[in-house]
């Protein structure tokens, strides 16, 4: 059934441009927004800037230039830049933004006059005394310090005294516990957040027991002053969580409010805690729905090391996209570790994984098979009236043959269509991304396995015309899903096919398989990446 689909990214900081990191969270943001599209679903795709704060105050500041001026600078090297690497977000947010300062300020006031479940109220003044770390503009208890330093950081945290707002997070121990015990009952795949390990440490942290949190600066002049009260900022978290809001469309409750309550949060494991913590009880405040899960993956390091831009090893994903393609970038991201878990960018993994599943698996199959099919056929094969394929996935995956059955049913699909949808749905469900990619390279694996036994090469013309359906048949299915992983090849191996139907990530609308696949001749998908040339 068509419905909502509204996904974020974190709004990544305008300090410095962006990089592989924050490619990581928009692409995989990107394969859910164009899988969403692909299967009808009304889209909401947000992502954006985080431009307030200390840290941006600083850097304008180094750099000579206003916050304003900075952060526009930003902006605009971001934008083309995710532009650049295919990204389809449908907003993107600026939290300098006059809209969201409306909305900042509307929410402000909506949590300010209401209590908190224990009576007392949401926000209150008083005086702050903590060890404050400037990178990630939040305080933190004594013992969270590791050595002095700050844990995410490692650099030394400061102590500082302010006179500051407090958002009273205590007065929803009891809530949270009840959200997150209730979870407990739920399959771990479908709880409020996923994975599983970053549900449990969430749980963790509840158990220690929250604390009253600071939502306001007087030592930081960057950001929206407090309704009423104007000799203070607002932190920039609780400012900049309510970006998704603003996106949504709040105050105001336009057509974007339907997309809210579908909504996923996706980020990195180290700003878990304002996701699903602060966040969700800050909407509790504001009498607003929760989100619908919030999403976390791990951090990538660059051949072994942390990206820094001391270290000088920052990536920027561009230079692989030119060099190689901008699908085989979206491939390698996605497929190379499971959603979840750290994971590490070296240019030699990515060439064995390029070489090994782009150019040989599945880029190789598509050309020989076509260029099989103009040797034998002149390039006209008919669709095979029996298909292979119905047997080769239940040998993998039995359980879910039904499922398929049903789906082919209820779309009017051929099983083979069926189960690549399956596969792709049932990974991205999740999400888990490489499992998707595996299942469905596992499937196109079977069709090289059967080309190779069947060796149309040796055969007469009816076979030849028997086993090249076949595979034909295979790829066309594989492309639908992968239209979303890697668009530009799906594309052009669809226009290959003879497919000129779909233009992602516009209307999507697939056209009914012909009697006949009338091919064109292309150049392979994936050239092999030669590792004895020098490298550019
Ligand atoms: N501005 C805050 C987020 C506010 S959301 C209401 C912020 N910004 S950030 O620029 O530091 O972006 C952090 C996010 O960027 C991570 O959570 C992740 O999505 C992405 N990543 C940045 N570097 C990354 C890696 N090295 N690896 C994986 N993802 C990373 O936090």
């Amino acid at each position: 059934m068509p419905g909502k689909f509204m996904v974020t990214t974190p709004i990544y900081y305008s300090n410095a441009p962006a990089h592989l990191g924050h490619t990581y969270t928009s692409m995989a943001c990107d394969v859910l927004a164009r899988w969403h599209r692909l299967r009808g679903d009304d889209v909401f795709y947000l992502t954006g800037l985080d431009e307030h704060g200390g840290n941006i105050e600083k850097v304008a500041k180094a750099s000579g230039t206003s916050p304003q001026e900075w952060c526009d600078r930003i902006a605009s090297e971001d934008i083309a830049f995710f532009r650049e690497l295919g990204i389809t977000n449908d907003d993107f947010i600026r939290t300098t933004e006059e809209r969201h300062r409306i909305a900042t300020e509307a929410f402000w006031k909506a949590v300010a006059s209401r209590q908190a479940p224990d009576g007392k109220p949401n926000i209150y003044k008083g005086e702050y005394t903590g060890w404050y770390c400037a990178k990630c503009e939040a305080y933190f208890a004594e013992g969270e310090l590791e050595a002095g330093n700050c844990p995410i950081h490692g650099t030394p945290a400061e102590k500082l005294k302010e006179e500051t707002y407090f958002f009273h997070l205590s007065g929803y121990q009891g809530e949270l516990d009840r959200l997150f015990e209730g979870e407990l009952a739920k399959p771990a795949e479908e709880r409020f957040v996923y994975p599983e390990t970053r549900f449990n440490e969430v749980r963790g942290i509840l158990r220690e027991g929250l604390r009253d949190i600071s939502i306001s600066r007087t030592k930081v002049g960057w950001g929206f002053p407090v309704p009423g009260d104007p000799n203070h900022v607002i932190y920039v978290w609780f400012d900049a969580l309510i970006n998704y809001l603003t996106g949504a469309g709040y105050p105001g409750k336009g057509e974007r409010w339907g997309h809210w309550d579908s909504v996923i949060h996706v980020m990195a494991k180290e700003i878990i805690r304002f996701h699903a913590l602060l966040w969700p009880a800050m909407l509790m405040a504001a009498g607003i729905p929760l989100p619908r899960k919030v999403v976390v993956h791990g951090w990538w390091t660059v051949e072994g090391d942390k990206m820094s831009k001391s270290k000088g090893n920052v990536v920027d994903p561009r230079e692989f996209s030119r060099e190689f393609s901008l699908d085989s970038v979206r491939y390698f991201l996605l497929r190379e570790i499971e959603f979840g878990v750290d994971g590490d960018f070296s240019r030699k993994r990515f060439i064995e994984r390029y070489n090994s599943d782009l150019a040989n698996d599945f880029g190789n199959l598509v050309h020989r098979t076509i260029s099989m099919a103009f040797r034998y056929l002149e390039g006209r094969v008919k669709r095979p009236a029996s298909s292979p394929w119905e047997g080769e996935f239940i040998k993998r995956w039995e359980g879910r043959a039904s499922r398929v059955r049903e789906a082919a049913k209820a779309e009017s699909l051929t099983f083979t269509q069926a189960a690549f949808i399956t596969l792709a749905n049932d990974g991205l469900a999740l999400p888990q991304f490489q499992q998707a990619l595996a299942d469905i390279w596992e499937l196109v694996g079977s069709a090289n396995k059967f080309l190779d036994t069947e060796a149309p090469w040796k055969k007469e013309k009816d076979e030849q015309e028997r086993i090249l359906g076949q595979v034909l048949e295979v790829l066309e299915a594989a492309s639908w899903p992968l239209l979303v992983f890697i668009p530009d090849a799906a594309m052009k191996l669809r226009a290959q096919l003879g497919l000129t139907d779909v233009l992602p990530p516009g209307p999507v609308k697939r056209a009914s398989l012909p009697e006949i696949f009338t091919l064109t001749a292309g150049d392979p998908l994936f050239p092999r990446i030669d590792t004895k040339k020098p490298a550019k």
